[in-house]
């Protein structure tokens, strides 16, 4: 991630990468000023990347308003609190099958934190879980890149890194589609179904919104809670005082899941592009720009958070931009909270005496826009 950009270029929130072609922002109130402000700036950013531009039909993260609105409410209406809510038994159920797969030199990625968000969306989607290697190597192929995405001057490999990513998110379509049909014509308990039988004032998702809103789903729900898993552990390894304070209050847990994602945002940057000449923190931006918001960055700006390095479970306010803000703000937040603080209460219930393993360092994900680990060597007794 980027927030050691900050301490760089102290002097600029606001600048712009002549390499990629695009904006960076790295400060906490100029993000939340772009986060506010979607008729300036847009979340279609689609539109500058034209060989993406089949899939922002009922891509929530890709509409601006009024079409937003319609289709996260419509999407909303499936996707409740309660949905959610009644998750947690089958979550822990899940949880503590897993855990009770690990062998002292585990590994959390492999073992945990890959499988728990995927089986949970899967099942919640109503796709077979037994699947997920399928998921996993279309997710891998879209994400698993050092490439750094810009607009302007592709060179080869960002152009084939792109044909093969676009290829990917074609056959993750197709396999939502077909499970689309089937409910259409069958339908069954789960959120697929319920997406389709889904109506406000009259209006009903498309197979094609459906399939979207379905990998979107899938994508953003996976990847990043696995992140987050990873990243919380991490940081409470990295801070035993921390660590002992959380083991000693459980109802500190959700507080440090907040801390972990201030401290180590899995998302580190979302993009944005200006529909008109703007201006952001004292810097001209003409229309039609590609803005990568970095709320990693943001995260760690001590404009707005006392001693942003120190990892601090108290941290209260923490009015953190790991879930994003605005009308965009992540819709599966909760579910996200909600496995975070089941998994790691049982880690701790389970293993009094789980560290990180200090003969196997952990490896990160390659990609630039992506915090988190793609392995965590544990040992647990
Ligand atoms: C949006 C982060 C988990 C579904 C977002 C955004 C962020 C984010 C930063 C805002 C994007 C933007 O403004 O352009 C995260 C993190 C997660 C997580 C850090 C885990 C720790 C999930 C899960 C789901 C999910 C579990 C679904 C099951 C979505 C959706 C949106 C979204 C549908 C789009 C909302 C909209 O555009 O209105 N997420 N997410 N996310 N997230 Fe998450």
């Amino acid at each position: 991630a980027q927030f050691w950009l900050r301490g760089q270029r102290p002097d600029r929130e606001v600048g712009y990468d002549e390499a990629t072609g695009m904006w960076e922002v790295h400060g906490y109130p100029e993000i939340l000023r772009a986060l506010s402000d979607p008729a300036t700036f847009s979340s279609h950013t689609q539109r500058l990347v034209p060989e993406a531009r089949g899939f922002s039909e009922g891509n929530l993260t890709q509409l601006d308003p009024p079409d937003h609105q319609k289709l996260r409410k419509l999407v909303s209406h499936a996707f409740t609190p309660k949905v959610v809510a009644d998750l947690e038994p089958r979550i822990a159920e899940i949880t503590v099958e897993l855990l009770g797969q690990m062998q002292d030199r585990a590994e959390l990625v492999a073992d945990l934190a890959y499988p728990l968000p995927v089986i949970v969306i899967a099942e919640l989607l109503g796709v077979p879980a037994g699947d997920r290697d399928k998921f996993k190597r279309w997710v891998d192929g879209m994400f698993n890149s050092t490439n750094k995405v810009s607009i302007k001057d592709r060179s080869p490999e960002d152009e084939a890194y792109f044909a093969s990513a676009m290829e990917q998110v074609g056959e993750l379509a197709n396999y939502l589609t077909e499970h689309v049909r089937e409910r259409r014509a069958k339908p069954r308990e789960d959120l697929l179904s319920k997406l389709v039988e889904a109506e406000v004032d009259g209006v009903r998702l498309t197979d094609a919104e459906i399939t979207n809103f379905g990998m979107v789903l899938l994508v953003a729900g996976h990847i990043t809670t696995t992140m987050l898993l990873g990243n919380a552990l991490l940081c409470l390894d990295a801070h035993p005082d921390q660590c002992a304070m959380v083991r000693a209050d459980r109802s500190r847990v959700p507080a440090a899941i907040e801390e972990s994602l201030r401290f180590l945002s899995p998302f580190a940057a979302v993009s944005r592009v200006t529909t008109e000449e703007t201006e952001l923190g004292g810097v001209r931006i003409p229309a039609d720009q590609m803005l990568l918001l970095w709320i990693a960055a943001a995260n760690r700006d001590p404009r707005q958070f006392a001693d942003p390095n120190v990892f601090d479970v108290t941290r209260d306010p923490n009015p953190q931009l790991g879930f994003g803000r605005g009308i965009h703000f992540c819709l599966g937040a909760p579910l996200a909270r909600l496995e975070g603080k089941v998994a790691l209460n049982l880690l701790l219930d389970r293993f009094p005496r789980l560290r990180t393993d200090p003969d196997r360092a952990p490896r990160f994900l390659p990609s630039p826009n992506m915090t988190g680990v793609s392995e965590l060597p544990l040992r647990l007794r």
